[in-house]
């Protein structure tokens, strides 16, 4: 297996550190790549707007999931875990090897790194231990002189150097992203999720207020709540809800703020879910006490209406959008429909749903309850009362 390892600060992981872990993976063929957060880096002192190590390996992590290789790529602690002590490559290599003694391993690095490599800690083991991967701009000033520097590595010390064009560098450094977000810009520097997460977590100066954000704000926060897999939905969900308030002369906006927000808690676990029920006096029956399926459009609401500052047209749009319940007002509706049927999903009978909506909105709701009911059914699970009464109510009206 070939093993790429990407270590450094990641404070904050950005375009570039993504771009660059992508280039890698591809050009190498790596099987794995593992994205390592410094713990105290030996050759550089942190800056004391730093985050910590625990939001850095947050957001290293929702870099890892947002490149799209599903488990392949993925962060490790274990410099952070090594607590207290000055964190050495020689270190991290020696503990890797150990752990794939028959492996090959890469160790990926910027070309400045390149440059001063004989400086570090055991450079020499280093070079015993694992393979170099250096990133080099496709057209670098300095393409020459990494190249007579590569090869000095290779003929004087046998070390196995490569260097990796990476097309897309981002010419951007931690410091000045960190000072960019000062001035409240850089996002486009960012991995949304990552952008996201800064936010919520007022990392590096930010001053957000998680109950006056902005669309786009509210957009990357809540896909930093999410995984990666998660976002085509969720983005599905607010391009449906709005047009189908545009057809039935609802208010856009709300559909728009319900449909970013209402899959926001879906990966939180059991304890988490129950413990923001417990915070907000959410009563739960039996069926809810139990499944976090159920139970993520309750506590998505909640965060909604108390954290993200949503009215209560927005929270309760949000409360029925798994179940349905009788008489739905039209923004409850318009969830509803928009999360079953909107462009991602892929199932019989998506396209009669999906005209029906634009034609009427009752007979569509009746048709999406009716569908889930038998698709709960099919995997042996109990439907909630909300749907079945649902079901008895659109069939009167
Ligand atoms: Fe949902
Ligand atoms: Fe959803």
């Amino acid at each position: 297996m070939k093993i790429g390892i990407y270590g450094g600060t990641f404070d904050p992981p950005h375009m570039g550190h993504m771009n660059s872990a992508a280039a890698a993976m591809d050009l190498l063929e790596l099987d794995q790549l593992f994205l390592i957060p410094a713990g105290i880096p030996p050759h550089k002192e942190l800056p004391a707007e730093t985050a910590s190590a625990e939001d850095r390996y947050a957001m290293t992590a929702l870099m890892a999931d947002g490149m799209g290789v599903k488990k392949r790529a993925q962060v490790l602690d274990l410099e952070i875990c090594r607590a207290g002590e000055k964190s050495y490559t020689v270190e991290t290599l020696e503990q890797l090897r150990k752990q794939f003694p028959n492996d090959e391993l890469w160790l990926l690095m910027g070309s400045d790194m390149l440059l001063t490599i004989l400086d570090w800690h055991q450079a020499e083991r280093i070079f015993e231990l694992a393979s170099i991967g250096a990133f080099a701009r496709a057209y670098d000033d300095n393409l020459e002189l990494l190249r007579r520097h590569a090869a000095a590595l290779e003929q004087g010390y046998g070390a196995a150097v490569r260097l990796l064009s990476v097309e897309e560098i981002t010419d951007i450094s931690s410091t000045e992203i960190r000072n960019a977000l000062l001035r409240g810009t850089g996002e486009e520097f960012l991995w949304t999720p990552v952008y996201g997460y800064i936010l919520q977590h007022r990392l590096y100066g930010t001053r957000a207020e998680l109950s006056n954000l902005s669309d786009g704000e509210l957009r990357a926060v809540t896909q930093s709540m999410v995984k990666a897999k998660r976002i085509p939905h969720i983005k599905g969900t607010e391009l449906e809800a709005v047009r189908l308030a545009k057809r039935w002369k609802e208010n856009e906006a709300d559909a728009r703020r319900a449909a970013i927000l209402h899959d926001c808690t879906k990966y939180f676990s059991l304890e988490e879910q129950l413990k923001i029920c417990e915070q907000y006096d959410i009563l739960l029956d039996n069926l809810e006490k139990v499944s976090e399926k159920l139970l993520h459009s309750k506590t998505a609401a909640a965060l909604a209406r108390h954290v993200f500052g949503a009215d209560k047209e927005v929270e309760q749009a949000i409360f029925y959008h798994t179940t349905g319940r009788a008489a739905m007002s039209e923004l409850e509706k318009i969830i509803y429909i928009a999360d079953y049927m909107e462009p991602t999903r892929d199932f019989d009978g998506v396209d009669t749903l999906r005209a029906l909506a634009y034609e009427n909105l009752d007979r569509a709701i009746l048709l999406g309850l009716e569908m889930s009911v038998t698709d709960i059914q099919s995997r042996g699970n109990i439907v909630h009362p909300n749907t079945l009464e649902a079901i008895d109510y659109y069939r009167s009206v």
